[in-house]
Order: structure tokens, then C-alpha cells, then sequence
């Protein structure tokens, strides 16, 4: 019977062309589906620079650990220095993705995410070529609240701040990003299996997106950050394709 019920789930997953791209234990084969650091590099805009040693993937989960540190030169972003306050986590997909016509992507995982002034971890998507796409699948800008975005342009941009109680507990977070019309994709964004937000983006049909997990401080979550090293946990990261 259970069997049977297995492959009648196969059976529908092929007929509607669903592939699981990042499987939910990936953090136990790391190097077969991360690389560490942004796509770019260390730097980008908030005062943390990223470092491997502040990557752990013990317990199969994924754990950014962000330390104050002194003596580091500035970060440099839109024509401006930042200053270096922590070495933390990021680390990359090693595969893009790219939305295609009558397709799309579910991007999901749990989240122990800090919430204090300054800290400021994220679960996003990111334009390979120019800017954007991007899609903030969830981001904590250090207010308490969690952030769900997209952006057409830089002053074009849909963004909703949730209630996040709770932070210390596991929560879930899920986005349906589909083809919405051959063109523009929709996104619905659930937190804790509820839905939360429909958004919609312009020009991401056939536009290449960096899947990127970091934990930024300061920046657009304020300053000065916290004092002493705090962590940002991570499980059960899944990308699950609808590209036909
Ligand atoms: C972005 O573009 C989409 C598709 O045209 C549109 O539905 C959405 O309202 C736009 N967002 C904003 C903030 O204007």
C-alpha cells in the first residue's frame, strides 16, 4: 500500500515536471551544492566581511557565526566605504536559477534568525546579469520584524514587514515564485505555512538568479550591532523545480 502510494507520488511529481534541485539534506554534501562566501566575493554592504571559518555545517544544519573584529580595511559598495565591524557567513548555490515560460521555483527552509539592532541575516535571490531580479525570500533588517521583497527597479519595490514572534523558536519560510505570464512572475510568500504576501515581479521570466544565504550586520538593520558573537541556523533548505 505504501508503495503503491510512492509511486503514485512519482507518477504526479514527473507529470508536473517537479525536480527537486536542493534536497533537504544538502548541508551533508555541502560541496556538491554550496560555495562559500557571495557569488562576487567577501564584501558587500553592511559591515560584516564573510569568511569561511564563520561557516558550520555541523548537525546537518547550516550555522553563520558573526564575530566583532577590529583592524579591517572597508568594504567598498555603491561608491561608498563601509566600515568592518564582524567576520561572519555566506554561502552560495553552486547551480542559478532561471525561471522559464510555464515554470518556476519553490525556495523553502527553517530559520533561527537573530532580530537585534544590527543584525541582519537573509535567505535571498539575486540577479546574475545586472540588477535586479532580486526576491528577499526573508530577511531580518533588525527591527524584530521579518521582510519579504521584490524589486522591479531600485525605487520600484514591493516589501512587507511581518510580526515575527518568537525568534528563538524554528520557523519556516516559503516562496512560489511562478511565471505569472510569460514575462512577470508571481511570488507568494508563506511564513509558517500561512500565506503572507503576494508579490509581483517584472522581466524575471528567463532572468538567472544566485540563491545566497548570509548573515550581514549593520547596514540596513542600523548601528552600532551587537558586542559579542551571535549566530544565525539555517535547515532544511529546499529548491523544488516547476520549469516544464
Ligand atoms: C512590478 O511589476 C509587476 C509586473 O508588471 C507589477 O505587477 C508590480 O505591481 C510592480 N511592482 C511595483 C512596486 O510597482
Amino acid at each position: 500500500m505504501l508503495l503503491k502510494l510512492y509511486i503514485a507520488a512519482q507518477l504526479a511529481a514527473l507529470a508536473f515536471g517537479q525536480t527537486t534541485l536542493i534536497p533537504s539534506n544538502s548541508f551533508s554534501s555541502f560541496d556538491s551544492h554550496w560555495n562559500y562566501l557571495y557569488p562576487w566575493g567577501t564584501d558587500h554592504n553592511g559591515g560584516a566581511r564573510m569568511d569561511k571559518s564563520q561557516v558550520s555545517t555541523a548537525q546537518g544544519y547550516l550555522t553563520l557565526t558573526s564575530k566583532p573584529v577590529t583592524g579591517q580595511p572597508p568594504a567598498h559598495h555603491g561608491g561608498k566605504d563601509i566600515p568592518i565591524h564582524y567576520l561572519s557567513g555566506a554561502i552560495h548555490a553552486k547551480k542559478t536559477f532561471t525561471v522559464q515560460a510555464g515554470g518556476g521555483f519553490d525556495f523553502s527552509a527553517d530559520f533561527i534568525a537573530p532580530v537585534d539592532k544590527g543584525t541582519w541575516p537573509a535567505f535571498w535571490l539575486t540577479a546574475v546579469q545586472g540588477w535586479p531580479p532580486e526576491i528577499d525570500v526573508a530577511e531580518w533588517k533588525g527591527s524584530g520584524k521579518i521582510s519579504f521583497n521584490t524589486f522591479n527597479t531600485s525605487s520600484q519595490v514591493t516589501a512587507l514587514d511581518v510580526a515575527y514572534p518568537n525568534p528563538k523558536a524554528w520557523h519556516t519560510v516559503r516562496a512560489e515564485i511562478r511565471d505569472a505570464n510569460g514575462r512577470d512572475v508571481s511570488v507568494k510568500f508563506y511564513l509558517d505555512n500561512t500565506l503572507v504576501a503576494t508579490q509581483h515581479g517584472s522581466n524575471y521570466v528567463n532572468a538567472g538568479l544566485y540563491f545566497i544565504i548570509n548573515y550581514q550586520m549593520e547596514g540596513s538593520s542600523g548601528s552600532p550591532g551587537p558586542s559579542t558573537t551571535t549566530t544565525y541556523s539555517v535547515r532544511n533548505v529546499k529548491v523544488i523545480s516547476y520549469n516544464p
